[in-house]
């Protein structure tokens, strides 16, 4: 993952996040943008990896041919292969989840909605929102203790036939399929998880949960639970806690 890109609400929103990061010592600086948004501010998060925050957005124009009927939707249906919808989360894999989640707790401003507390006090997985839904960006605990690598990128479709659909053509494609579709405990989101050409992990989901009370308590996962294993008592593959990208 080169860098990560989130979208301030507002002009000022950004401004003063800038100035919170500065504060910080984390930050990068300035550059112009690249595709489909504007000038960015560049931080490092505490393991290293490089984050971006943003207003100016370019909104995507359809050519003539694939003008939507309906003008609510970006575009006519061109689905094909796995047909995601959109980008649902990223997962950073981190050397130390306590650094990361109180850096964009605090000077990010996102919420805790779910994490796994162990019998020794540690939290190898700390899941974050940054809207309604119930988890845009999640640190879990890098078992390698390398630094800064990516769990894993998730787009999700709209339906868990979706996941089964996709699980079918990543088999006839011989995409590699690290974890078969099951749902999670955590978040309870439906999933198949692939490794991309590039080694990159994907997982395809769908599911999962919206947050609208003001005063959400996290939900908090013990070591116990955790052992029963995902929602439906298969267990987490081990690969989970030591393969990322970039591969060590
Ligand atoms: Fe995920």
């Amino acid at each position: 993952m080169a860098h990560t890109a989130l979208r301030a609400m507002s002009p000022e929103s950004l401004e003063r996040r800038v100035r919170i990061i500065e504060a910080t010592g984390a930050g990068v600086g300035w550059v112009d943008g690249d595709g489909g948004h504007g000038r960015a501010y560049q931080f490092r998060g505490p393991d290293g990896h490089l984050l971006e925050l943003y207003y100016e957005t370019e909104y995507y124009q359809p050519p003539e041919h694939l003008r939507p009927t309906l003008k609510n939707q970006p575009q006519k249906f061109t689905g094909r292969g796995a047909a995601v919808k959109h980008l649902d989360h990223i997962n950073f894999l981190t050397s130390n989840t306590e650094a990361d989640g109180a850096f964009v707790e605090d000077k990010l401003g996102l919420r805790l909605t779910e994490q796994i507390l162990l019998d020794s006090g540690r939290r190898p997985g700390l899941w974050y929102r940054a809207t309604n839904k119930s988890y845009d960006l999640v640190y879990t605990q890098d078992d390698t203790g390398s630094r800064g690598r990516l769990h894993h990128i998730a787009f999700s479709v709209d339906t868990n036939e979706g996941i089964w659909r996709a699980a079918n053509l990543f088999v006839d494609h011989s995409v590699f399929i690290e974890f078969a579709p099951s749902k999670h405990a955590i978040n309870q989101t439906y999933f198949v998880y692939v490794y991309e050409p590039g080694g990159n992990r994907i997982e395809i989901c769908s599911g999962g949960y919206l947050v609208f009370a003001p005063d959400w308590e996290p939900i908090t996962w013990t070591e116990a639970e955790r052992k029963r294993g995902q929602a439906w008592g298969n267990p987490t593959v081990a690969s989970f806690h030591t393969y990322g990208t970039p591969v060590v």
